[in-house]
């Protein structure tokens, strides 16, 4: 006991986390990217032979499935809270690999018992895969502090720009407050060419280590259009490599950089040209 105790410390600093526990992705500022960093992250575990269920937290506007093309899903977790189907039953499982747990977008069912619904997940996901993985709701609201309360682990997502950075912090602090271990920061949308803040100065105000720095790529944007993840659809590109990076930091493992600008964009144009289909 007293050994599992020392590994657990030993290994916690910077960003590891321990297998079978559940992280909720936060941030202040609505539209950083946590998302994105959720399923793509799950994504990489997936090829790095890791199982990981990604849930919906953001109740009020879930958009995990939309990105993946489930329009809408036929199951959610809604039918879990009327009793329709078990927990296992609603994880949709993605051509990309990433496993998913959404909840209903109509709105009449907005008045869902959802703190139950977290609860529900802490008890029957905590230990089911490797890394389940909450994208929660912007935001220090009660949305958020649900799925930090159901949680093991907290990632903060920031953009490189001021009031993104100040929400940041202040998710630390809300995170640290509920007891709750911060693996760190991911600063998202890095782009060289617009004057943002950098990450030595964010590192200075987040109170937290900064674990990766992920550039704009509109290869992001491209993928969801496609219905897939970054990491899964185009490997070679900088985003996806850059978050695949931080799957790995999660884990504790190396990742050997496949990023490739030139392969990426032909790729994606043989893809786009209908020659060779992606991924
Ligand atoms: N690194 C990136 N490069 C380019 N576009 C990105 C990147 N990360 C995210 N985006 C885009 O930014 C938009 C917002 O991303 P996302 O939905 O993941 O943010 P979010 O924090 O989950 O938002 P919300 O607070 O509404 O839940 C999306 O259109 C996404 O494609
Ligand atoms: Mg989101």
């Amino acid at each position: 006991m007293v050994i599992l105790l020392a590994c657990k410390f030993a290994v916690f600093y910077p960003g590891v986390m321990f297998l079978g526990e559940i992280v909720s992705i936060i941030s202040g500022k609505g539209g950083v990217g946590k998302t994105t960093i959720a399923l793509n992250v799950a994504s990489s575990l997936t090829k790095m032979g890791y199982d990981s269920i990604v849930v919906e937290g953001n109740v009020t506007s879930p958009t995990a499935s939309l990105y993946l093309g489930y329009m809408p899903a036929r199951k959610t977790i809604n039918n879990v809270l009327n009793g329709e189907f078990s927990m296992d039953e609603v994880i949709l499982e993605h051509d990309s690999g990433v496993k998913l747990i959404t909840c209903s977008l109509a709105l009449p069912e907005l008045a869902a018992n959802y703190s139950k619904a977290f609860t529900m997940v802490k008890h029957q996901l905590k230990h089911k895969a490797d890394m389940i993985l909450i994208d929660a709701g912007a935001g220090l609201g009660e949305e958020a502090r649900n799925a930090i309360q159901i949680s093991d682990f907290v990632l903060v997502v920031t953009n490189p720009e001021m009031p993104a950075i100040i929400d940041a912090l202040r998710s630390v602090r809300l995170a640290r407050a509920m007891k709750k271990k911060v693996l760190g920061v991911v600063i998202n949308k890095v782009n060289s060419s617009l004057p943002q803040v950098s990450r030595k100065e964010i590192e200075g105000i987040v109170e937290a280590p900064v674990l990766a720095e992920i550039r704009e790529d509109r290869a992001v944007h491209e993928s969801f259009s496609y219905n897939f993840p970054v990491t899964h659809f185009r490997p070679n590109s900088r985003a996806g490599n850059e978050i695949a990076r931080l799957a790995a930091v999660l884990v504790g493992e190396e990742h050997k950089s496949v990023e490739n600008s030139f392969v990426d964009k032909f790729n994606f144009l043989l893809h786009r040209l209908k020659i060779r289909s992606l991924p």
